[in-house]
């Protein structure tokens, strides 16, 4: 079905176009799943609803978080979201995917333990449930950034069609990669010593742990055959089990939607068309490796965002309708939990829904489908949702995301970013850019997607 901007007025719209993309799913209107509590393991959350990792690009230049990702964690702390994280933080300064992303290192960590400190205290003080904070640690591989913002890509081997234009990118060693594996156990040593409840291995969207898994044509321990593809993240999480001892989970792209040989999860012949067998086999490692939670997401934000984050304006018109993209996911998670229920599964992409999301989500939540629904933009648009919703069972429609892509703009073009439509301090920042000069929606989108 052709892409149609979001439209629904009622559930019932929603429950009609299901039906004509042939899914089975039914929104509720009984949204009590979304308030239970879910404990595994160690674990114990008090609801079902997650803030996914959302990336502002405003650290200090040390990679410690300042004052204005204080301001964004503050935030999110006082939703009521129970499970929480401290978004995308490099554990070496030449995996940042911009010269202000957060850094953990020994410098840095007494920052971030403020800050969980600080979020811990707003949850307190605003009567809302203490969250379970995640740090999400990662390489920015292709999407690396030199201090000058320049593209200094460490790619896991070539790929002519995402490979920057006039840059050779640096193909990284299996020594360097050897050296990662350190860099990955010192960074949760800092983030357990932090006071967060979580490390989250990143592996998605095109990052250096994500290409690994797709890299058939690099020769080496580190390439080629499935078990050499996953070694990184195999070998992390097994050290993290060992010597750190946090409980650990992996924001997994489930597949691609890359072709063939580099993308990861998708049929080799259609590249659009999920096949699980790998992400499957890669889980169940996780998963023995002691990881207690998988947070499902997919495709790549620099090259299919409608895969990633259902939009309705962006640099391309989507080439499915958005609703068939998010079912495609939802449906993917459904099939990863059914082969190996021993983990917490997290399902994204809910934003896009607006005030019907809830629905959705519980209905997948009470057949079984996942057990936590998961929210990016929205957290940046309307924090105070989760509190609201488990207050009041509903979101407000004016409140909510437009998805219209102008975070992601801003911060494709150097910008700190948040939400341009209902934050007023990037409203301001937004309209404080010469007109010519504001950020356009990304150019560098192909014509296949
Ligand atoms: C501005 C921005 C920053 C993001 N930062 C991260 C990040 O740090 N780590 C990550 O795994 N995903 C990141 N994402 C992806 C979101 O976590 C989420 O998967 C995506 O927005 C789809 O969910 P949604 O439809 O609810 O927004 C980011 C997305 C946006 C728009
Ligand atoms: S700028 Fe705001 S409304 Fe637009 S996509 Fe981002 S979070 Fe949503």
């Amino acid at each position: 079905m052709e892409h149609k901007v979001f439209a629904y007025k009622t559930l019932d719209d929603l429950t009609d176009n299901l039906k004509a993309i042939g899914q089975t799913l039914r929104p509720v209107t009984d949204l009590s799943v979304l308030a239970k509590p879910i404990s595994f393991g160690s674990i114990q959350m008090d609801n079902r609803i997650a803030f996914q990792a959302m990336e502002g690009c405003d650290g200090e230049v040390s990679g410690a978080p300042s004052e204005l990702t204080r301001r964004r964690y503050r935030r999110f702390a006082a939703s009521g979201a129970a499970f929480q994280y401290i978004e995308a933080t490099a554990v070496v300064p030449t995996g940042r995917a911009n010269p202000l992303q957060l850094t953990i290192n020994e410098q840095t960590a007494p920052a971030f333990a403020e800050m969980v400190k600080e979020m811990r205290a707003v949850a307190k003080e605003k009567g809302v449930c203490d969250p379970f904070i995640a740090i999400q640690l990662t390489h920015s591989g292709r999407y690396s950034k030199a201090p000058d913002r320049s593209p200094a890509p460490v790619v896991a081997w070539p790929d002519p069609e995402r490979d920057p234009k006039g840059v050779t990118p640096h193909v990284i060693t299996d020594e360097e990669l050897d050296a990662l594996e350190n860099a990955y156990v010192a960074a949760a040593k800092l983030a357990k010593q932090a006071g967060v409840d979580c490390v989250d291995i990143k592996c998605c969207h095109g990052y250096l742990l994500n290409e690994l898994s797709g890299a058939r044509l690099r020769p080496g321990q580190y390439g080629g055959s499935f078990e050499n593809r996953t070694r990184l993240i195999n070998n992390v999480t097994r050290r993290i089990r060992e010597e750190v001892e946090i409980p650990m989970m992996v924001r997994l792209n489930i597949h691609d939607e890359y072709p063939f040989p580099y993308g990861f999860g998708v049929d080799e012949q259609d590249f659009r068309k999920p096949d699980l067998t790998e992400p499957k086999k890669l889980v169940d490692i996780l998963i023995g490796n002691g990881v207690s939670i998988i947070d499902c997401t997919a495709g790549n934000p620099y090259y299919n965002p409608h895969v990633n984050r259902p939009f309705d304006t962006a640099g391309y018109v989507p080439p499915v309708s958005q609703l068939e993209q998010l079912m495609k996911h939802l449906n993917t998670v459904r099939e990863m939990k059914e082969h190996n229920p021993n983990a917490v599964y997290i399902a994204s992409m809910f934003t896009w829904l607006r005030q019907f999301a809830p629905h959705l989500a519980a209905a997948a939540i009470k057949d079984g489908w996942f057990d936590m629904a998961g929210w990016g933009r929205q957290s940046f648009a309307y924090p105070d949702f989760p509190h609201e919703l488990l207050e009041n069972g509903q979101m407000d429609p004016k409140k909510c995301c437009m998805a219209c892509s102008k975070c992601t703009d801003l911060m494709r073009t150097g910008n700190v970013t948040g939400c341009v439509l209902r934050d007023k301090y990037y409203t301001d920042l937004y309209q404080s850019i010469p007109a010519e000069k504001r950020p356009k929606p990304t150019k560098d989108l192909r014509e296949k997607v």
